[in-house]
């Protein structure tokens, strides 16, 4: 069966009348139904990989037809400076740039330079680090603080089949390398973690990466999008891994960075660095979530399995004003009830939502 892209599906195209109708709200943070406000805003800014993650973009579904977005329906870096800086006036003090893999959009570097002007913001990136050796320089000139990583293996075969596209390690490992020496860490490092394909080499990854000062992020494999054929019997519980790891290098848990935050930390006990859980399956962390995506094509989902967006490329194309904006990211942001995973079920796992590499991880 051919998955038709959500994106060609159902969208609240009514967000300038809503916003509209609706009372300008005082200024300051906004908060959802569930009393979260808005502080972490994902940008996507690219559909399109050079990976094929059998756990994202897997190739049977993405292949030569896969209808990507053209280039005219991207948000030009004007139109998504501007959405930022709204939402930093409603309180957004993390802007990440994700994609796919968002150092294949064109000249991204001069995104981060405009959004880098934005006051107050800590600004980072999500990639597979490929492209970072010919670009790490140019992106921490321009004013990125951060990047992190994906890499899912350390074992050259299985990260080949996990990223489908024979990418070595080697090609990962020297761009994790060119970030460093451009000062765009501390950097983490992502493994998704995909019962019976990767698991096994969860504590050569944190071998690997003990005392290099990068912190390495166990993720559980989630059910995002429609296309990633997911089931719970591939999830690795966070427990486990900690435990796995616990066995040949002690650790102890340690308090998070900050409310809400996604990962859990731990850190080895011979003062050898940390490591990070992310439990988005086995224990759910919606009632901090304070995260809003935009996509590539400037539509604002308000949760990660999301089954639809509202449009807002169109009020901005319309001629809307940044009052306009405001409105409409507060009539979005106000009405937000959100917490899929908190109620996942495998029937909630079937539902068509949008693929991770559109709305931005
Ligand atoms: P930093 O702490 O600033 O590095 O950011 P972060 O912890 O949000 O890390 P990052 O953005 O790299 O997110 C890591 C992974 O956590 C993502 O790739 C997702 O797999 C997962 N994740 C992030 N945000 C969400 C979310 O809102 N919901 C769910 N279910 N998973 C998320
Ligand atoms: N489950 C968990 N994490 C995922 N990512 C993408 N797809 C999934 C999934 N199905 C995350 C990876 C990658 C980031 C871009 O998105 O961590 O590092
Ligand atoms: Fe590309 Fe990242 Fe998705 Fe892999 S997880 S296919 S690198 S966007
Ligand atoms: Fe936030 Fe939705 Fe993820 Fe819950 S499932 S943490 S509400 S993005």
């Amino acid at each position: 069966m051919k998955i038709i892209p959500i994106h060609q599906q159902a969208t609240d195209t009514g967000l300038l009348d809503a916003a509209r109708s609706l009372a300008a709200l005082p200024n300051g943070p906004i908060a959802d139904q569930r009393g979260r406000e808005v502080r972490d805003l994902r940008i996507s800014v690219t559909d399109r990989c050079n990976f094929r993650c059998v756990y994202c973009m897997p190739r049977s579904v993405f292949d030569k037809d896969y209808p990507f977005l053209p280039r005219n329906e991207l948000l030009s870096f004007e139109e998504i400076t501007r959405v930022a800086r709204v939402f930093a006036a409603r309180g957004v003090r993390k802007i990440r740039i994700t994609g796919g893999e968002p150092l294949l959009r064109k000249h991204v570097e001069n995104l981060i330079e405009q959004l880098a002007d934005i006051p107050d913001i800590e600004l980072t990136l999500t990639t597979n680090g490929v492209l970072l050796p010919k670009m790490a320089k140019a992106l921490k000139q321009a004013g990125l603080d951060r990047v992190t990583v994906s890499l899912d293996a350390i074992d050259d075969a299985t990260f080949r089949a996990m990223n489908d596209a024979d990418y070595p390690v080697s090609s990962v490992l020297k761009g994790i390398d060119a970030a460093a020496e451009a000062g765009l860490g501390p950097i983490k490092v992502n493994m998704v973690v995909k019962g019976g394909v990767n698991d096994g080499g969860v504590v050569d990854m944190a071998r690997h990466f003990r005392g290099s000062g990068h912190i390495v992020r166990f993720i559980e494999f989630m059910d995002v999008g429609s296309s990633n054929g997911w089931k719970m019997d591939e999830v690795v519980p966070s427990r486990d891994i900690v435990d796995r790891i616990d066995k040949v290098f002690p650790l102890e848990q340690v308090d998070p960075n900050y409310v809400g935050e996604v990962a859990e930390r731990w850190r080895y006990r011979d003062g050898s660095g940390e490591i990070g859980v992310i439990s988005s399956v086995t224990q759910a962390f919606c009632s901090t979530c304070t995260r809003i995506r935009l996509s590539t094509e400037g539509k604002l989902y308000t949760c990660l399995f999301a089954q639809g967006g509202h449009d807002l490329r169109a009020l901005l194309r319309a001629g809307a004003s940044d009052q306009d904006i405001d409105r409409a990211i507060g009539a979005v942001w106000t009405r937000r009830d959100d917490r899929y995973s908190e109620i996942r079920t495998a029937n909630t796992a079937g539902q068509r939502k949008i693929e991770m590499s559109y709305i931005g991880g």
